[in-house]
């Protein structure tokens, strides 16, 4: 912990109730400040952090009173102490600086041990109750609801990643967590699983169940699944098995996968698993976004392994951060693990770039985009065993907006012909392609008319690219 001491601005200085232990202030104590401030006693300069979330900002952990005694005697600047808390619990911090002068209130003391552990619900009850006077027992018994949900929340968690073939090393990893841990939450399993297992056998549906027991519903329909062969699965979900080359949804199924920029459908993934993989097989997502290949893997009973630069933790804990660089590619398995399939799904160049990171690879130039896509795909074939298929998804990217068909340029657009030869020059060779177009009910009425009179040519096109190792 660091301290540096100055004088700043109280208008700069905030008092956050997120992190403030006590549930008002003292008008007594703050006259009493005051009192002593106008007679000339030396005041203890009060105790801040820089705000995390505001630009030059403060926010008190220490000195609520004397903070508003400032204020009342008309003081423009005041003097702080600037404290860097190192990873500390800011709101512990403020609470055990609290309770010097004045234990909290048995109320005060509750709301900060629940907002404490809501923030963080690694520390335990001994520190926290360090920090409000209060005992480790004490401290037990504010919490209890919000630690049994969180292991409930966590459990589940652990048992989706468990179920979809993530080794228990990735997952202790990815929570932080000792490996025993997380043996010891896969040990309810089968106790969790029978309460569903006789709720659907009851005739309960599957998105009742789901919503009961707070499962997501592909975790329910990995359940509810289980011992049907694929084409069972595919009667069951709903979905017709198309048979030819040509793949067509008119919309995404909602139960599979998150609302994202370039979500495609469960019912393609299904395809491809259908066609190019079998039960246990091991698949590799590395650009899963909603996660939609991850869903579609439990309900196939698929392993799956996602990555995506993008972090979501708390709703998609089995899809691994992870930034593909550009500039230094490195596979992200270690050991002899290696992919059944490889289902790749980037952003089709810069379709969506706005709605990606600055730093995707949308945000490539053209010529660094079909570089990337190259070194990718050799690492990929280093990766691969020698029946790995890749399937990789795209479409031509055209250089159409406001421009006549027969005015567009070529070397601008990106086509099928460009990934093929990138894929054929990184060792792959395609064994299919099929024709899986966007549904071109999103243009509107009013731009289709305008592309008509101005001879343009829109993209609904998409492919899926199958290959295989020369
Ligand atoms: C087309 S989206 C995937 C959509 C997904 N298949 C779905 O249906 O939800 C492409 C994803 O690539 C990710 N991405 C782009 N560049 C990346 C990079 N360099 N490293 C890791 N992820 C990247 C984006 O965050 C985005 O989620």
């Amino acid at each position: 912990m660091a301290k540096t001491t100055r004088t700043v601005p109280i208008t700069q200085i905030i008092l956050d109730e997120e992190i403030y232990p006590r549930s008002g202030v003292y008008p007594k104590r703050v006259s009493m400040f005051a009192e002593n401030m106008r007679d000339g006693f030396e005041i203890d300069p009060i105790e801040v952090q820089i705000h995390p979330d505001y630009i030059e900002k403060y926010r008190i952990l220490d000195g609520a009173h004397r903070w508003h005694a400032y204020k009342e005697i008309g003081a423009t600047e005041i003097p702080v102490h600037i404290i860097t808390l190192d990873g500390l619990d800011p709101l512990l911090y403020a609470a055990q600086k609290a309770i010097g002068p004045l234990q909290l209130s048995e109320e005060e003391a509750r709301t900060t041990a629940r907002r404490a552990y809501e923030n963080n619900p690694r520390l335990t009850s001994f520190e926290i109750g360090q920090a409000i006077g209060r005992s480790r027992q004490t401290v037990d018994a504010y919490i209890a609801d919000l630690r049994a949900s969180f292991q409930m929340d966590l459990d589940l968690k652990i048992f989706r990643m468990n179920r979809l073939g993530i080794s228990q090393e990735r997952i202790a990893m990815r929570f932080d967590a000792l490996q025993r841990t997380i043996s010891n939450h896969l040990a309810k399993m089968p106790e969790l699983a029978n309460l569903l297992n006789t709720d659907l056998s009851r005739g309960f549906t599957v998105v009742q169940v789901a919503e009961k027991h707070g499962w997501t519903e592909p975790m329910v329909w990995s359940l509810s699944l289980e011992g049907k062969d694929d084409l069972e699965r595919f009667k069951e979900l709903n979905w017709g098995l198309r048979t030819w080359d040509l793949w067509n949804w008119n919309d995404c199924d909602k139960r599979f996968g998150d609302d994202w920029p370039g979500r495609i459908p469960a019912q393609m993934i299904a395809h491809i698993l259908y066609y190019f993989s079998h039960q246990g097989g091991l698949v590799i997502d590395p650009m899963a976004g909603g996660g939609v290949v991850a869903d579609t893997c439990l309900a196939f009973n698929r392993k799956c392994w996602s990555f995506d630069m993008e972090d979501r933790p708390d709703t998609r804990p089995e899809i691994e951060p992870y930034f593909w660089d550009f500039d230094d590619l490195k596979w992200p398995i270690k050991g002899k693990t290696k992919p059944n399939l490889i289902i790749f799904d980037p952003p089709y160049f810069k379709k969506q770039s706005n709605n990606y990171d600055p730093d995707a690879i949308s945000g490539l130039s053209k010529e660094q985009y079909l570089e990337f896509l190259e070194s990718f795909f050799a690492l990929a074939h280093q990766n691969a065993k020698k029946s790995t298929r890749i399937a990789f998804v795209n479409a031509d990217w055209r250089d159409f907006q406001n421009t006549p068909a027969d005015n567009e340029i070529r070397v601008n657009s990106i086509l099928i012909n460009d990934y093929l030869r990138i894929l054929n020059q990184s060792g792959w060779q395609e064994t299919h392609i099929f024709q899986a177009p966007l549904s071109s009910e999103r243009f509107k009425a009013n731009v289709v008319s305008a592309m008509q009179k101005k001879r343009i040519i829109g993209v609904t096109s998409r492919y899926i690219i199958i290959s295989k190792k020369k």
